[in-house]
């Protein structure tokens, strides 16, 4: 024996249906293994699911009953005892039999008669091996489990970051819409008092011709500031109905790019004049999916181009590629020669209620539903090039499949 405590050295289960081997294996193995031993498959399977399990198996080939290679593939079938490695013992030394020892699993191959050098060598080896293996197949699991406990944080983190921008959102809605029905009421509790005061006095019977001059002057200004801002209202309110891409009703569909291209182009026409477009689309680019978002987000930005990258009067040039993106989907850009947008506006531009055009009829909304559709509904991307001089270049890459 080595000074090894008893409970600290590895275990080889030997399997040998002669008890001469089984004797001599024994005695060449205990002083520095726990050696045990079985003298059939049966015992040899129940040996190897003890528990602790042996931590290698020397297996003779040549048994009655079941035979070496019927147990080594049962032992490789079951879970709790497949990674045992196997050595196979045997008198057989044809390589066909080596190699078959191996294909089912077996970690080496010793032919009998055994020399006891190489048969230790060999034990040492792959008992270091299994220590390595097993200590990997822990990091392992460490690992897995460590990425799991990862994706739960970011899952939780998106969660959070999602209701803290729904938050955002609604006190930006409250806030927008808020403005013109505040003036609404205001102008709308004025006409009442004004016409209270009227019939006060008419009922006084000192009604003059002046006051109801007055009276009639001041409500269709009351009622034209009434119109403007419920007006004004009603159109945010269907601006926010936007920014939910599903409540837009758009039909999937395949199409022809270049159609819904000259469709928008022709619907602008009016706020177009005065500059300069350029499309290029090749002719019969043919998408499936959805039309209508394609033909909003193209809206959204070209608009944005005429609202804000020019001054007035100024007449600027847009332009409108389509193309291969190299990569089976469609690269779309839409760019224009205009002021651009400066470096500490462009993380905010795709942010609900971002603009720099308040209180010009412009929630800011316009990007935010450009981003949401072509994210969500088209399933591409969307960025503003930061390399892009004169003004602004926004690329989009969707696939020519929509999900
Ligand atoms: N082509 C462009 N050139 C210069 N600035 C731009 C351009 N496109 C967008 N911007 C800037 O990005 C901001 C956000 O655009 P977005 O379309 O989201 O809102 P908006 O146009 O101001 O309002 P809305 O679209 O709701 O009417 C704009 O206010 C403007 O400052
Ligand atoms: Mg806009």
């Amino acid at each position: 024996m080595t000074g090894v405590a008893p409970g600290l050295q590895p275990t080889i289960l030997v399997v040998d249906d002669c008890p001469d081997n089984l004797e001599l294996i024994t005695a060449l193995l205990d002083d520095s293994y726990q050696v045990r031993v079985a003298s059939d498959g049966r015992q040899a399977l129940a040996a190897a699911a003890a528990v602790p399990p042996p931590d290698l198996i020397l297996l003779d080939v040549m048994m009655p009953d079941m035979d070496g290679y019927q147990v080594c593939r049962r032992l490789k079938r079951e879970a709790a005892t497949a990674a045992i490695p196997v050595i196979f013992l045997t008198a057989k030394t044809e390589i066909t039999d080596e190699e078959r020892g191996l294909e089912l699993g077996a970690v080496d191959y010793i032919s009998k008669p055994i020399s006891p050098p190489i048969i230790k060598a060999r034990i040492r080896t792959h008992l270091s091996l299994k220590v390595s293996t097993d200590s990997l197949r822990a990091t392992l699991v460490q690992v897995r489990t460590a990425h799991r406990q990862l994706q739960e944080t970011v899952e939780h983190l998106v969660h959070a970051e999602k209701m803290a921008a729904l938050g955002q959102l609604v006190a930006g809605v409250a806030h927008e819409i808020n403005t013109p029905l505040g003036i609404a009421i205001t102008v709308a509790t004025h006409m009442t008092e004004m016409a209270r005061e009227l019939a006060g006095v008419a009922d006084q019977g000192r009604i003059r011709k002046s006051d109801f001059k007055d009276f009639l002057k001041l409500t269709l200004e009351a009622s034209d500031l009434l119109y403007v801002n419920v007006n004004r209202a009603s159109r945010l309110v269907q601006s926010f109905k936007q920014i939910a891409v599903d409540q837009c009703a758009d039909e999937r569909r395949c199409f022809d790019l270049n159609a819904v291209l000259n469709d928008v182009l022709i619907s602008l026409g009016p706020a177009l004049k005065g500059h300069g477009v350029v499309p290029s689309c090749p002719a019969s680019l043919v998408l499936d999916g959805y039309p209508g978002a394609l033909a909003r987000i193209l809206t959204n930005l070209v608009m944005n181009a005429v609202t804000h990258a020019f001054e007035p009067g100024q007449a600027g040039r847009l332009f409108i590629t389509a193309g291969s993106d190299g990569a089976g989907g469609i690269e779309l850009v839409v760019a224009d020669d205009g002021r651009g947008i400066p470096a500490e506006h462009r993380s905010k531009i795709f942010d609900p209620f971002f603009t720099t055009r308040r209180g010009a009829g412009h929630p800011g909304l316009g990007l935010h539903i450009v981003f949401n559709l072509v994210t969500t509904r088209l399933g591409g991307t969307i960025v503003l090039d930061p390399q892009a001089t004169p003004g602004s270049r926004f690329v989009l890459r969707v696939p020519q499949t929509a999900p």
